[in-house]
């Protein structure tokens, strides 16, 4: 329906489970389509043979999916505390977590003991030193900065030389001698090249670099090469270049997949509730940026369908309830003219959309439901008025 932007329409049977699901539930809400990840799962393992899938669970950290994967055989790539507790409660058991993230605090790293050492990805030789005198038994990887021109929004673009993460080339030797010194386990490298990429180019300079990596310091466990995978991206060639160059290092390969997964299995429904003309034509509706801040975040655009049907067609911006001008989901979409309350479906949203969501201006979170094909399961609730001021005196 808008832009030029091609996409995968949602399946027939999912669209009208969601017109009857916005009869029972209150818009915006958050809508996952269970079959749809496990067509990408299958995808992806289908691309990668044997490849360990930790799903990068900042994506979507929903216990109902996360059980799911647990079921399914993946693994899961947390970055904060929160997400280890997350993860630990859906069932995996420590070595099936993988721990990222730039800074480890002492206090985190303390509770990490507590609570089960998952494997750690490390970020800096601040944070292998800090896990050496801490954690000294652990398992890590450490991640390398591959200082390469990647191709997205600066804020995805991880593997550039000039972004905070990862140890860079010239590092690496040092760190694996520290780590040598310790009774730290190195399973291997890691690079994360970054998010949303669509250009093959970019990870094969990436594998090119941990090639180069794997040769001079070499033997490894384990190459993880992260995920980042753009959803319109040829996987094929792609996971047959990184099976090669596992292969080839004889080391097993870790993937960390997050927007691939589930992004287009989900929808954000929304309500609309009139136009308004100022120089630009506005259709006003009932979500924003506190359910979906990827557009005024990154620029992302997320094509939308509407669940009612008129012959006239009409072209809007879609403004959402919020006091900021950024707040307007997308551009010069072209929809059938809808009356009030007629719903859309604002799709790719199953990933970094609830995930990133806000309270902002005191907006409870919305709901979250997952279709099975069977019906609907409500994975979490409305968030309660009463929830957003019980921490408050
Ligand atoms: C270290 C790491 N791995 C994996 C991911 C997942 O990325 P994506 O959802 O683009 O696959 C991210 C995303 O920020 C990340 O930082």
């Amino acid at each position: 329906m808008s832009m030029s932007q091609s996409y995968t329409a949602l399946r027939p049977e999912f669209k009208e489970a969601l017109k009857e699901a916005a009869k029972n539930f209150q818009t915006p809400f958050y809508a996952y389509d269970l079959q749809t990840v496990l067509e990408r799962i299958d995808r992806l393992q289908k691309a990668f043979p044997g490849g360990e899938i930790f799903y990068a669970m900042k994506a979507n950290p929903r216990l109902g999916i996360l059980r799911r994967l647990l079921q399914w055989g993946l693994f899961v790539e947390a970055v904060s505390l929160g997400e280890v507790y997350r993860a630990y409660k859906a069932g995996f058991q420590r070595n099936e977590v993988l721990l990222n993230g730039p800074v480890k605090t002492p206090a985190m790293l303390e509770e990490l003991d507590r609570i089960g050492i998952p494997i750690l990805g490390l970020d800096s030789l601040t944070d292998l030193r800090r896990v050496i005198r801490m954690l000294p038994r652990a398992r890590a990887i450490l991640r390398v900065n591959p200082d390469l021109p990647i191709a997205t929004h600066e804020h995805l673009a991880t593997g550039r030389g000039e972004s905070k993460f990862g140890i860079l080339p010239e590092e690496v030797e040092q760190a694996l001698e520290l780590a040598r010194r310790s009774r730290l386990e190195v399973l291997g490298l890691h690079v994360h090249l970054g998010s949303a990429l669509e250009h093959l180019e970019d990870y094969q300079a990436g594998y090119a670099v941990m090639d180069r990596l794997y040769r001079t310091h070499g033997p490894f466990q384990v190459i993880n090469l992260g995920g980042g995978f753009g959803l319109g991206l040829d996987l094929g060639e792609l996971g047959a270049q990184a099976m090669a160059l596992a292969h080839q290092h004889k080391v097993e390969l870790w993937l960390e997949p997050g927007r691939y997964l589930v992004a287009e299995a989900g929808v954000l429904v929304t309500r609309t509730w009139g136009v308004k003309r100022t120089r630009r034509n506005y259709l006003l509706i009932d979500a924003g940026m506190s359910q979906l801040i990827r557009p005024m975040l990154y620029g992302a655009t997320h094509p939308v369908e509407p669940l009612y049907k008129n012959p006239v067609m009409e072209t809007y911006d879609l403004a959402g309830p919020a006091c900021e001008s950024g707040d307007v989901l997308a551009r010069d979409v072209t929809l059938p003219e809808p009356k009030e309350g007629d719903l859309l479906a604002i799709l790719q949203a199953g990933a970094y959309a609830s995930s990133m969501s806000s309270n902002y201006l005191d907006t409870p979170r919305p709901a979250e439901l997952l279709w099975t094909d069977q019906g609907w399961e409500l994975i979490r609730r409305q968030q309660r008025w009463e929830a957003l001021l019980e921490d408050e005196q």
